[in-house]
This record gives structure tokens, C-alpha cells and sequence, in this order.
């Protein structure tokens, strides 16, 4: 019972290519011991390689993915007892006794139903509380706002992400709270360096054995698309425009701009690790303009070679297009490059 980490909808989520991409660096980095999930979206890369590496970094500027992954990697300590204490008092919870909020207000009756909207509103609240209060701890925090995520993730009206919400009417209250069950549970022997930085920055930071990079390669912004996420994560209740009550832009990646190729050649020059393997699919020929990605192929593999030696690996894999398009031969690939070796 309860959510595991790749039970969430996710645009982009390699969780069906996460075999492949770890059988790849598993066999062809040698001597590393420590891992760096870039951009980290859900983490279920890192979940993958969790018995591969000692030690891990794990990046994405969103702040919802900062606490998930908190939730699910942190090598703090957290109170099961606690955890199940709450999960009864959040199950008590009756929409007819609750005074309406902010998630209420504003998502009710089109994110969520208005029953559904008044519950996750006041579980946020009560969370908050907690915090306040002192009575769970961060882990504890990060493991109980997760555990609201994903179980509301599961009710909301849309079809996967936020960027619009379903235009026919909620018949039905679906919402059940369900506890996320934690990867590393109470050890230390794993280190874990979970940050939420523009990751251009973090790599300043950091030097890690292997770099693994996914960012966005097609105009559309996570931030956007994840706002009512990202919004009941950082619970600072901003104002909301427009019919998708999407709060003012924040966190707008360069990756999905004309600046794309920049921002990847500066950031590979800034790494400094061992090995670089970057995902990337060819979603060239498809229609919808939004979805065409901002940096081609060869882009990219002229930045990487600068590094070092770099080899292609190439596997067909049906792509996220929300059904618009039917892309043929779509291929999923990943680069690899060995820093410091370069072909005579
Ligand atoms: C393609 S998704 C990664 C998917 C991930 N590999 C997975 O399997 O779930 C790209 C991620 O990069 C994050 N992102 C985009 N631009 C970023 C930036 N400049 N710095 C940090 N994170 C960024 C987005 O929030 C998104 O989660």
C-alpha cells in the first residue's frame, strides 16, 4: 500500500527507460561513486541507481520536487508512529465541517471537486501547523506534504498536468489521503545532497563521479505546467490569473528558450565529473510547435565532444505529446561522454 515514487504523472518521467539508462551506466562508468540527478524531475533516475552509488546529488528548481525528494531519499530520520498518528487524524477530516480556504476558493470545482478541494485545503493548513509548531520534524514535513501530492495528484480533473483543467463537470469526490513509502528508510550509510538551485548554479557546487542531465528541450515550462503543485507546496497563497489560475511566472527555464544552446554549453563547461550522460529524444517532426525541441542533436554533441569522447546510445520509445501528434520512429537516446579523453 501506499504511493511509490514513480506513482505520479509526470511529463517527461524516464521511469520507462530507467532500466536502460542504468544497464548504460552501470557498465560503462567505471570507478565512480557518486551520482548527480541534474534535473531530477520525479527522481526516479536516481531511485533506479540508488544501490549503484554511495553518495548522491539530487537538483530541480522546483520546489514540490525539492520536498518529494526530501520525502523519499533524505537520510534523516522520521517516526513511523507519528506519520500513522496524523494519517488517522487526516482521515477524520469531514468537507461538511470545513470552512472553506484557499485551495477551496480557487480550485474548487475545476482542479478538484469542491468536497475534494475543501479536504486537501485543510490537510495543507493542518500540515502547516505541524511545522509550526514543531511537533514533526522536516523529514517528517516533506514525507506528509509528498503524501498530499501524489494522493491528489490521483483526483485532480486534468489529464496529467495543471496547464488546464477538464471543462465538464465533477460528479464524483475521489480524493483518499495514502502515505508515500520512503526509499531510504532511517540509515546513513548514503549521503544525500538534495537541492532545489537553477542547475546551471548547482554545478558550481558540486563535483561529483556522474552527471546525468534531462532538461526540458521543448518550449513548454514545467513551472507552468505544475503550478497547482507548486503552489499547495510552497503554500505562500499567491494571486491567480486567468481561467487555469496560474499564479505570475517564477522559475522560467532557459532551456525551453532560444537561449537553450548557451545555457548548455555553459553548463557543461562548468561540470566536473568523471562521466556526462544526457538523455534527448527527436521530436522533430512533430506538429505541434510547442513541443519542438530548442537544441538539435548535433548541438549538442559538438558541446559534449569539447569534453570529452562521447558515444550514442539510441532505444524507440513512444514520447509524452498529449495525443496530438504520432510521431513515427521516435527514438529515445542518451549520450555518453568520458571527461578527458578525447579520439587522436
Ligand atoms: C525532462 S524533466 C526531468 C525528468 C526526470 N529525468 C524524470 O525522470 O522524472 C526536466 C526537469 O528539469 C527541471 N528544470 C528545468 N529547467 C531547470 C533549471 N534551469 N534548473 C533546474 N531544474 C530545471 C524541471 O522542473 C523538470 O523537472
Amino acid at each position: 500500500m501506499g504511493f511509490d515514487i514513480q506513482n505520479r504523472r509526470y511529463t517527461g518521467s524516464k521511469q520507462k527507460l530507467v532500466k536502460w539508462i542504468r544497464g548504460i551506466i552501470t557498465k560503462k562508468c567505471d570507478n565512480v561513486n557518486s551520482f548527480c540527478d541534474l534535473f531530477a524531475g520525479t527522481g526516479v533516475v536516481t531511485n533506479a541507481l540508488i544501490n549503484d552509488f554511495n553518495t548522491f546529488y539530487i537538483n530541480d528548481f522546483l520546489y514540490s520536487n525539492f520536498i518529494i525528494y526530501n520525502a523519499f531519499f533524505s537520510s534523516d530520520s522520521y517516526s513511523e508512529e507519528k506519520l500513522f498518528v496524523l494519517k488517522r487524524q487526516i482521515e477524520t477530516i469531514d468537507p461538511r465541517n470545513v470552512k472553506s480556504n484557499y485551495v477551496s476558493k480557487n480550485f474548487g470545482g475545476k482542479f478538484f471537486s469542491k468536497n475534494d478541494s475543501l479536504v486537501i485545503g485543510e490537510i495543507r493548513e493542518l500540515l502547516e501547523n505541524e511545522k509550526k509548531t514543531d511537533r514533526i520534524n522536516f523529514r517528517e514535513f516533506c514525507i506528509l506534504l509528498s503524501s498530499l501530492i501524489y494522493s491528489f495528484d490521483r483526483c485532480a480533473n486534468t489529464v496529467g498536468h495543471y496547464d488546464a483543467y477538464i471543462k465538464k463537470p465533477i460528479l464524483k469526490d475521489t480524493f483518499v489521503f495514502e502515505l508515500i513509502n520512503p526509499v531510504i528508510t532511517n540509515q546513513k550509510e548514503k549521503k544525500f545532497f538534495i537541492s532545489c538551485k537553477d542547475s546551471n548554479q548547482f554545478v558550481r557546487e558540486i563535483q561529483p563521479d556522474v552527471v546525468y542531465i534531462d532538461p526540458p528541450y521543448s518550449s513548454r515550462q514545467y513551472s507552468r505546467f505544475y503550478h497547482v503543485i507548486e503552489n499547495i507546496a510552497e503554500w505562500k497563497k499567491p494571486k491567480l490569473y486567468g481561467t487555469a489560475l496560474k499564479p505570475a511566472p517564477e522559475n522560467m527555464s532557459d532551456y525551453c528558450t532560444v537561449k537553450a544552446i548557451d545555457a548548455f554549453r555553459e553548463l557543461v563547461a562548468d561540470l566536473h565529473c568523471k562521466y556526462i550522460v544526457a538523455s534527448y529524444n527527436n521530436t522533430y517532426d512533430s506538429k505541434s510547435n510547442s513541443s519542438k525541441n530548442k537544441m538539435e542533436l548535433e548541438d549538442m554533441k559538438k558541446i559534449l565532444d569539447l569534453k570529452g569522447h562521447t558515444t550514442i546510445f539510441d532505444i524507440n520509445h513512444k514520447a509524452f505529446n498529449a495525443g496530438k501528434t504520432d510521431l513515427k520512429n521516435h527514438k529515445e537516446l542518451l549520450f555518453l561522454t568520458k571527461v578527458g579523453e578525447h579520439d587522436e
